[in-house]
């Protein structure tokens, strides 16, 4: 049986979420918009899942649009506030999701001026720099809570405060926080987070973003009026009950987890050292409890993944979104990491159900492995 250490890249549905969503798979086929009895079951699933989501993160369920996932919703979020505005400026840091930079890049084709904020060695935003991007005043304003790589975490708030005080609308992915830091919509100082089912032992394919109801946020997709009309389809009835159970459930005992991560990210990271791994964003004064983003000097990242899981492994190289391209995480040369060594990035992220021995296993497995690749290495030299 292989050994999952990718859960930032998606999670094992819980066994509960899964108890909560069957009913909705199996029988109460209904749809949320029809009259009927079954209708009215789906209708009222969905308004639970949505007060679930809305606590999650302290906001009003009326705040909750559901969309497919973290993609849709930061693409909800861009593209949605730039149909209501002229063109100005957009402010992301530089180690935004691709789902965030993506739709910024669409923007700056129309006409928009974008802004990417420079981070430091350790991955997190220049304040410097983002007060000159606050004095140049822009009208949208993306960083993320924490990196789905690195693992760090950015003084959101702090930023956000700055931002919005300046005039701009501030939004902040918070995908990969949630479930492993407190996430509270107010406290974050922001209009708008996105956040995704898939992250949190929920399904794939189920994802929100939470918003300011005083917004002029315009649909992006238009439909059947779903989601107070800004996002027409369907609602995917069984995902959108397993979103909002697994909600509840990444609340439950979030802190003891977190530790419990943590000593297990310390105890990999001692091992790691010993094999004179490079640690990206170790120097950052939080990063989330689960996760590891490493490198081996002279060791290819894919390689290792490869080999890693041939031994029982399975780790991420980059961001799984962008695995299937070989060039370096984009983020990591942001911070500015050799590409050379950026080549070898590999991120382990822990779950819940990862113990003390799947680590040390694991730092066995790699040495193997490294020393063999190092032999092949030399061999073709
Ligand atoms: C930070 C971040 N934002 C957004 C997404 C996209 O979310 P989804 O897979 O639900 O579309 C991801 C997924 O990898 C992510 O890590």
């Amino acid at each position: 049986m292989t050994v999952y250490l990718d859960h930032n890249a998606t999670t094992p549905l819980d066994p509960r979420v899964f108890d909560a969503m069957l009913p909705f798979l199996r029988d109460a086929c209904g749809n949320a918009s029809s009259r009927h009895e079954l209708g009215t079951v789906a209708r009222q699933a969905i308004d639970r899942a949505r007060a679930q989501v809305a606590a999650a993160v302290g906001a009003q369920p009326a705040q909750v649009i559901f969309t497919s996932g973290g993609t849709e919703a930061n693409n909800l979020f861009i593209r949605g506030m730039a149909a209501g505005m002229k063109p100005g400026r957009i402010t992301i840091s530089a180690i935004e999701h691709p789902c965030v930079s993506g739709p910024a890049q669409d923007l700056q084709r129309q006409g928009w001026t974008l802004r990417r904020l420079k981070v430091d060695r350790d991955g997190r935003v220049d304040a410097a720099d983002a007060e000159a991007a606050v004095a140049e005043k822009p009208a949208l304003w993306s960083v993320m809570l924490a990196h789905n790589e690195t693992g760090v975490v950015q003084d959101v708030a702090v930023l956000a405060e700055r931002a919005r005080g300046s005039g701009a609308i501030v939004h902040s992915d918070v995908v990969q926080a949630l479930g492993k830091i407190p996430v509270d919509f107010r406290a974050l100082k922001v209009h708008a987070l996105t956040l995704s089912a898939h992250k949190i032992n929920g399904p794939k394919g189920a994802g929100a973003l939470v918003i300011d109801k005083r917004l002029d946020l315009r649909a992006v997709q238009s439909g059947g009026g779903q989601e107070q009309g800004l996002r027409g389809g369907t609602e995917n009835v069984p995902a959108i009950v397993g979103f909002g159970a697994a909600c509840e459930l990444a609340l439950a005992n979030l802190d003891e987890r977190a530790v419990r991560l943590r000593a297990l990210c310390d105890r990999l990271e001692r091992g790691l050292a010993a094999q004179g791994a490079v640690i990206f964003g170790a120097g950052a004064p939080q990063r989330l409890s689960n996760t590891t983003y490493f490198a081996l000097r002279g060791i290819h990242g894919e390689a290792l993944v490869i080999e890693l899981d041939k031994s029982g492994y399975a780790t991420g190289s980059g961001a799984a979104c962008s695995s299937s391209s070989s060039a370096p995480s984009a983020s990591l040369l942001a911070m500015g990491v050799e590409p050379e060594l950026a080549r070898g990035a590999v991120r382990v992220s822990l779950g819940a159900g990862n113990d003390a021995l799947q680590v040390d296993g694991f730092l066995q497995a790699l040495a193997a492995v490294a020393s063999r690749l190092r032999g092949l290495q030399a061999v073709a030299v």
